[in-house]
């Protein structure tokens, strides 16, 4: 029952797309998932409220407005009930976002490829730092370059080595820039992962799903 935040003190990076996303894959597995929406912009309910007009988003429940005095206690109810627990965080360091990741079992920091989104990087790997001094435990952290050109340029391999070079571990796994694929499942609802959403974008969030259950899987479990 792991949690596993989204988190970037950087806007627009596509933290909720990827959660959503890769919720719909967690479901689609068959997995109960859960998605904590605590960005007071509320994207995900905007997602939810959607998707359930349109019929779609199934397996995908929602609990939002979660904020820094909620967020203990929601975390704390949806591991009872849920496999896999996502949070949605805002694009800003907050009370609420360290607790997020104080509780996570590992944090996913989408970026881009540009200086400014790798400063915002380390800046967020300042906060997940900041919460492992609370819990004192390690918190896994990994980075996921999202919404890239399809062709793997030599400054995406640059931000690559750079982000590995200050020790937090990248995914293999990028998403591709994918408007009809990623920027429609606002208005309609329907995530890559669902009939009639695009194939190649939803092969992508099936890989980094892997790569974060490769992560939060405890060796036994993998094992049996
Ligand atoms: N791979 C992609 N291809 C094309 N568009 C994308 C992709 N990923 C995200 N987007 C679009 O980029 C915009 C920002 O994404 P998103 O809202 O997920 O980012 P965010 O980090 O949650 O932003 P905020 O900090 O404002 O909450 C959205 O319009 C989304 O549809
Ligand atoms: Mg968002």
């Amino acid at each position: 029952m792991p949690v596993v935040s989204l988190c970037s003190t950087k806007g627009g990076v596509g933290k909720t797309t990827l959660a959503i996303c890769l919720a719909s894959a967690a479901a689609q597995r068959g997995a109960r998932v859960v998605i904590l929406d605590a960005d007071p912009n509320g994207h995900v309910r905007a997602w939810r409220e959607a998707a359930d007009r349109e019929g779609r988003g199934g397996g995908v429940d929602v609990i939002a407005g979660v904020k820094e005095d909620t967020m203990q206690d929601r975390i704390a109810e949806s591991l009872e009930r849920y496999d896999l627990v996502l949070v949605d965080l805002e694009g800003a360091a907050s009370k609420a976002v360290t607790y997020a990741i104080a509780l996570s079992d590992m944090v996913v920091i989408p970026s881009g490829i540009s200086g400014m989104d790798l400063q915002e990087v380390f800046r967020t790997q300042v906060e997940v730092r900041r919460a492992e001094k609370f819990v004192k435990h390690h918190i896994p952290a990994r980075v996921i370059f999202t919404g890239m050109a399809t062709i793997a340029s030599r400054v995406a391999k640059h931000a690559r080595q750079e982000v590995i070079d200050a020790g937090i571990p990248v995914f293999e796994t990028e998403t591709i820039r994918r408007p009809n694929a990623y920027q429609a499942m606002h208005f309609n609802g329907l995530t890559p992962l669902e009939p009639g959403g695009d194939p190649k974008a939803a092969a992508e969030i099936n890989r980094a799903l892997d790569e974060i259950l490769a992560v939060i899987t405890p060796a036994d479990e993998v094992a049996a």
